[in-house]
């Protein structure tokens, strides 16, 4: 297990507790308006799974994975559906999401490996569906409080996205933290619309 999988794995009681709360609806409706009525959503990394109970809540169909397996067992009882226990490099799922929910998660994927892990939810997606994706705001990798970040700009996410081909972005916005003492920290929100073709990604 890698070092930010072990931190979640290690950590999964007080993980979970503090971000089960946090009020992230204002970003689930943004991602929501392009999403069909009862659309099937993967929740990836998907954490407390606090966003995969609000988005069954709201009639949507979701399946979600995570890396810790503790994690994935406590959001399991919360929203009482199985959660896989899955790493992005190891997802094989193919064109059965409308869209993709990437809530904080591909923030611990190193820079070097993001293509590819892009190039798998691709894969997961259906043809013309929607992806969102969240990194803490700045550039380049750091490592904090036993995890490694990889942090996002609008232009490190443009060339990232012009190296993978099979995405366009739809929209990028700047928020800040929502939990209560988290105001100074600012975080990268992006959405994108798969256009690609599976094979270019193969
Ligand atoms: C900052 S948390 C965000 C959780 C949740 N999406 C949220 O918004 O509260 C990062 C999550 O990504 C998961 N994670 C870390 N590395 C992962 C990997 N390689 N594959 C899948 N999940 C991973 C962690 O276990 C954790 O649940």
């Amino acid at each position: 297990m890698k070092i930010s999988e072990c931190y979640y794995q290690k950590n999964a009681k007080e993980f979970f507790q503090d971000t089960i709360q946090v009020d992230m609806s204002s970003l689930r409706e943004r991602f929501l308006t392009h999403v069909p009525l009862r659309g099937c959503i993967l929740d990836a990394g998907c954490g407390s799974g606090r966003d995969a109970k609000a988005f069954i809540e709201a009639s949507f169909q979701v399946t979600a994975f995570d890396a810790a397996p503790a994690l994935a067992k406590l959001a399991q009882v919360y929203f009482g559906q199985v959660v896989d226990v899955l790493t992005f490099n190891q997802i094989t799922y193919e064109k059965e999401f409308d869209a993709v929910w990437a809530c904080a998660s591909l923030l611990h994927v190193p820079n070097k490996s993001l293509p590819k892990v892009f190039l798998k939810l691709f894969r997961a997606l259906k043809s013309g569906g929607v992806m969102y994706v969240s990194f803490k705001y700045g550039s380049g990798e750091v490592e904090h409080n036993g995890r490694r970040f990889t942090n996002m700009n609008e232009g490190d996410f443009s060339r990232l996205l012009e190296g993978i081909g099979v995405f366009k972005l739809m929209d990028t916005w700047v928020s800040n933290d929502r939990r209560p003492d988290r105001d100074d920290e600012k975080w990268f929100n992006a959405l994108l619309i798969s256009t690609g073709d599976v094979c270019r990604s193969a």
